[in-house]
């Protein structure tokens, strides 16, 4: 049965006091977003094109039809967002450095226009005492860059940047994390297609699982070159999966996503191999199979922390069909011999996902116990939840709210599941959990899901870009403050 919250306006207020109190000394919180679903001024300070700019532009990509070329606006509102940042009490930002900005056909010196903007949004930030966390990789991949991440080289291109960003920034980020997701840009952009750039190559997709890993890899080489002052790590996505019957038939494909969707992303990384891939499926694996052991090396170089990102937990079921994707697109996941099987028994996001907080005690437990003395200190770098927010007048004295209670419920059911899975005695005892982002400050550019799915703690004015703090952000605020 879910463990998911519905409480009244007062007690979650009560709840925020009393989970501040019980955080652990020094636990982090903060806020997480990406450049290009934020940044918009896609064409200003001589920035490149990404693949993303490409795939928003090739009609029915997007459900909205929209496109990022202005996002939430945060090019020109960086003060008043650093402001919002402030007054929230949070104590770190996760942001990512745009690709195409620093490196517009993705190689070379870094350009000064995307320099200086990087520049005084830390000034900003510094002058707020807000520390911070730099994805130096947010899917944004130049386009220039022709073949992406099935080819080996993008993974020398990124560690040149991560080298550029390291030596220009290394007195200035408190945290690096070099890639964000590869899972999910591997499975959706070049496996089933609906993320850019957009290919259907299903299991012939994983070469760019493999430079995408690479990549990290020589970054981690690259930052540690630069000598930056930073922890680095990196941001995986791990969402615990469940055949939907006990028939072999759904055990072997649901071992099989998780090693697909999990597994194959976070075992090169802590253990330095690829997993053993499931019995009968190991041809699909090939091009993982036959990796260099000195690409397995750099893959697995040590690191300060590892970025949890969880949302979701996977049921996988048998035989083609299904809703194709949680958020119910058309993919070439038709083509697949399994599909993901609905969850009746939990109440839902605004994109149909499955409110399940336990999840991410399992998510936490499957970490510990896979790699156990091998997980360094642990942060999730995401977790978060859509709703269909409005932004309405108060009857009385007009002020814009936002009423967001099934969001504030689903980040204090996350939290508090997290927290006691680390302190329960379970598996997840073992891990040293450092903190909390959640996805994300503000409304922003939800990739194929265009302007539809709203995650922000701030919502945003697709129109003007009018910034209106949800409750949540109230809530948060009191949570930070309740330490
Ligand atoms: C994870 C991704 O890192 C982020 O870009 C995205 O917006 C959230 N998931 C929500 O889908």
């Amino acid at each position: 049965m879910s463990g998911a919250l519905r409480m009244t306006p007062e007690e979650r207020r009560e709840f925020a006091r009393d989970l501040g109190g019980r955080l652990p000394d020094g636990f982090v919180l903060g806020t997480a977003t990406s450049a290009f679903q934020i940044e918009g001024a896609t064409h200003e300070g001589g920035r490149g094109q990404s693949v993303w700019d490409a795939f928003t532009s090739q009609p029915g990509r997007i459900v909205d039809g929209s496109t990022a070329d202005r996002a939430s606006d945060f090019y020109h509102r960086v003060e008043e967002d650093v402001q919002l940042l402030h007054d929230l009490g949070a104590d770190s930002y996760r942001f990512s450095f745009a690709w195409p900005r620093l490196q517009p056909e993705g190689r070379g010196p870094l350009r000064r226009e995307g320099v200086d903007f990087y520049e005084r949004m830390l000034d900003r930030l510094d002058e707020a005492g807000i520390d911070t966390m730099a994805t130096i990789f947010h899917w944004d991949t130049p386009n220039e860059l022709a073949g992406g991440w099935m080819r080996r080289d993008t993974a020398l291109r990124f560690g040149d940047l991560a080298f550029a960003l390291g030596e220009r920034f290394g007195e200035r980020i408190g945290r690096w994390a070099t890639v964000n997701e590869p899972a999910t840009v591997t499975l959706n952009g070049y496996g089933l297609g609906v993320h850019a750039p957009g290919a259907t190559r299903l299991f012939n997709a994983l070469p760019a699982a493999h430079h995408q890993l690479l990549g990290h890899g020589l970054a981690v080489q690259a930052l540690r070159a630069a000598d930056v002052r930073g922890g680095i790590g990196i941001v995986n996505v791990h969402s615990p999966v469940v055949p939907a019957t006990d028939s072999d038939a759904d055990v072997a494909f649901a071992e099989l996503f998780d090693v697909l969707h999990n597994r194959v992303f976070a075992d090169p990384v802590l253990l330095g191999r690829y997993p053993e891939f499931p019995e009968g499926f190991e041809p699909l694996f090939s091009a993982l199979g036959e990796a260099d052991p000195a690409d397995l090396a750099l893959i697995g170089q040590k690191l300060d922390f590892y970025g949890l990102n969880y949302y979701l937990p996977t049921r996988i079921a048998a035989g083609s069909g299904g809703p194709a994707t949680p958020d119910g697109s058309s993919t070439a996941m038709g083509s697949l011999p399994f599909h993901l099987a609905p969850w009746p028994e939990y109440r839902s996001t605004g994109f149909g996902w499955p409110i399940a907080p336990e999840y991410l005690g399992v998510a936490l437990d499957e970490l510990a116990e896979r790699y156990g003395e091998a997980l360094p200190p642990v942060f999730i770098t995401e977790n978060g939840a859509s709703f269909p927010d409005a932004r309405e007048l108060d009857e009385h004295d007009g002020t814009p709210h936002v009423r967001d209670g099934a969001r504030i419920d689903y980040l204090a059911g996350h939290l508090e599941a997290a927290l006691s899975a680390v302190t329960g005695g379970g598996s997840a005892s073992a891990i040293d959990l450092r903190g909390y982002y959640v996805w994300s400050l503000i409304d922003n550019f939800e990739w194929a899901a265009g302007y539809t799915q709203r995650f922000g703690l701030v919502h945003v004015d697709i129109e003007d870009f009018t910034r209106t703090p949800k409750d949540s952000y109230q809530w948060f605020r009191l949570l930070a403050e309740s330490r």
